[in-house]
């Protein structure tokens, strides 16, 4: 019975295929074609996953029979973290099991939804074959990565400001599809910042334009945190947060820092008064679009020189988040000062050594000098 079924099945997708069978009947080919739905019908209830694949028996007696083969599609990574101005490989890939012998005709998407609230997904791009079309704002920043024959997964480059959101990838063959969906966010780097007038000047709207100044934005708790999980961030002076909280954090507990009786973690003061209260900020920055650069130059140059020599070299005197994103995301190493645009001098250590600051790495600052002084300069270029 199960072996007749097939057949009968078999006889009516042959049919379908335009290897009609001319000697049978009506009657007995519309009995075939109902059957057949029922058949397809229960098959698509039951497992959802399987197409029909009809191939050879491989006996030698040229029998076909129906086999369910099953498309996986997977990411090994569903979360995804990059810097602006740089690349990113979201990862998706898929096979067949089992395995199929001859290459099959699969049609890969992208789908995106923003990370701004959107709900609508809008296309990324569409694959066939060798041949692809992009959409939108990702037009020539777009393609499959196919380092292997199931390899959908989608390179960007450059990633823009705007690209944080929702991924999703979806494998269509034939009547199947299968995706998954990874989620891209910006990684980023936290850092203290105060006011050229002194500790503790900012209310928060203050706070919040002070970041956005140095090409940043106030850091939020899970960036604080995470800063200080990871990166052992240590920062005695209390700074806004963006859900309007001042908080610090402390790796090493000491006197002079909340005292020593608290285990290290990030302190907060909670909800402050948004005009009346002042703190310093957290801010945070994940672009590395442009590039960071000492100047070379014969002399050195007090604040104004330093503006316009950057300006000469078709470039802008370097913000403070610039500085921080080149360290940390591009490993810029100086052991010069050099004036920033908010008028302190900086340099940027990631590989410590004599004469060069502390034992650690990370961006040295002498703080807000007076700007007749001579110093050298950071420029940041804009590339596209
Ligand atoms: C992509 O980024 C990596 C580092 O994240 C870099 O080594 C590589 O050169 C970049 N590729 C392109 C095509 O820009
Ligand atoms: C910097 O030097 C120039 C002369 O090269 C001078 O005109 C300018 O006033 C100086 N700026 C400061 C802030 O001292």
């Amino acid at each position: 019975m199960h072996r007749a079924q097939h057949r009968l099945h078999s006889d009516v997708v042959l049919e379908s295929r335009g290897l009609v069978n001319m000697r049978m009947k009506r009657p007995l080919l519309l009995l075939l074609l109902l059957l057949h739905l029922v058949l397809e019908s229960q098959a698509l209830r039951y497992n959802n996953y399987y197409y029909q694949d009809l191939s050879p028996d491989g006996n030698g007696n040229g029998e076909i029979y129906f086999s369910g083969v099953r498309l996986h599609v997977e990411s090994p990574q569903t979360l995804v973290s990059a810097v602006q101005g740089g690349n990113v490989t979201l990862p998706c890939v898929y096979r067949y099991e089992p395995e199929v012998s001859a290459p099959r005709r699969t049609r890969v998407k992208w789908f995106w939804q923003p990370s701004t609230g959107e709900t609508k997904e809008l296309h990324v791009i569409v694959a066939f074959g060798s041949r692809h079309r992009s959409y939108g704002d990702f037009k020539g920043r777009v393609r499959l990565r196919r380092s292997t024959p199931g390899d959908a997964s989608l390179v960007i480059n450059p990633l823009l400001s705007d690209d944080t959101g929702r991924y999703r990838c979806e494998i269509i063959d034939g009547l199947e599809d299968e995706s998954v969906t990874v989620e891209l966010q910006f990684r980023g780097i936290v850092f203290p910042y105060y006011s050229p007038m002194g500790r503790y000047h900012f209310n928060f709207q203050e706070a919040k334009e002070a970041c956005e100044q140095q090409g940043a934005c106030l850091a939020t708790f899970e960036q604080l945190f995470a800063a200080w999980d990871e990166e052992k961030l240590d920062w005695c002076n209390a700074g806004w947060l963006a859900d309007g909280t001042a908080q610090y954090p402390v790796s090493v507990p000491r006197d002079a820092c909340g005292g020593t009786d608290l285990a290290p973690g990030v302190r907060s003061y909670g909800i402050r008064h948004k005009t009346t209260d002042r703190f310093d900020a957290f801010c945070f920055t994940s672009s590395i679009r442009g590039e960071v650069y000492f100047l070379q130059h014969q002399l050195k140059l007090n604040f104004s020189e330093a503006v316009k020599e950057c300006a000469q070299d078709g470039a802008q005197i370097a913000k403070v988040g610039q500085l921080y994103a080149a360290w940390r995301f591009v490993g810029l190493d100086q052991c010069d000062a050099g004036w920033v645009a908010d008028g302190s001098v900086r340099y940027p250590i990631t590989k410590p050594r004599a004469n060069c600051g502390p034992p650690e790495p990370g961006v040295r600052s002498f703080g807000f000098l007076p700007q007749h002084l001579k110093y050298g300069v950071y420029c940041h270029k804009v590339r596209w």
